[in-house]
């Protein structure tokens, strides 16, 4: 399973996404989050911004949903065209049938845990996902601190996916640098998300393609 980096909008110039979103065009997903001040303690955009980023954007859209009542707003997502969905497991009433309604409408199903939640309970459902996030900070904010106290939560998860022999991608966000990535990878984690790392420097591509190295390492 090759290693995917998914650059964040959340710390690209809002005045200017699409010529943030072309800055990032060696990156294999554009990761949007989304956050409605309930779920978390931050506000970004809805169906409609997202829906003109996907016009506008090079490359496919991974949505992250930080958001109260995903069983009502995800499938909507889905069918404004982002290529993978995720919401939390912490705010679904109805995880399973809201991944079965997300893969109708075409989109990959994925699901998202907060660094205090469990993953256990999501082994059993891991067929019914494509893709399981656990998050490294507490979501709400870019350019926080890497948590190492997660790590074991991936490398459970990922030796979870094994024995079970699913192809199910695992995605870490939060904290994720140069510094950071390898700690992610040697977890088990295949999907990095990065927000500042990328958007905070000059040369958009050149942090992407640093952040593969040190994901190779
Ligand atoms: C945080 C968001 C992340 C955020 C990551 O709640 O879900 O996607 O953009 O930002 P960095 O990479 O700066 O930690
Ligand atoms: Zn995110």
């Amino acid at each position: 399973m090759g290693i995917h980096i998914n650059p964040s909008i959340l710390s690209a110039d809002f005045a200017d996404l699409a010529g943030e979103l072309s800055r990032i065009s060696s990156a294999d997903m554009a990761h949007v989050d989304v956050m409605d001040n309930h779920f978390v303690p931050n506000l970004t955009f809805g169906p409609p911004v997202v829906e003109r980023i996907r016009d506008v954007s090079p490359i496919p859209l991974d949505a992250h949903l930080m958001i109260e009542d995903p069983d009502t707003w995800a499938p909507v997502y889905a069918e404004i065209g982002c290529e993978s969905v995720t919401f939390h497991a912490e705010a679904a009433a109805a995880p399973v049938r809201l991944a079965r309604e997300l893969r109708r409408l075409g989109a990959r199903a994925s699901i998202a845990v907060r660094p205090g939640t469990p993953i256990e309970p999501l082994i059993d459902l891991l067929p019914e996902f494509d893709q399981v996030l656990v998050m490294t900070v507490e979501p709400g904010f870019g350019g926080q601190k890497f948590l190492d106290v997660c790590l074991p939560k991936i490398r459970r998860m990922r030796n979870a996916i094994s024995e079970a022999g699913l192809d199910v991608m695992l995605q870490v966000d939060g904290g994720v640098s140069a510094s950071t990535i390898d700690r992610a990878v040697d977890a088990g984690a295949n999907v990095l998300v990065a927000g500042s790392a990328v958007y905070g420097a000059d040369d958009a591509d050149a942090a992407i393609a640093s952040l593969r190295t040190a994901a190779e390492r």
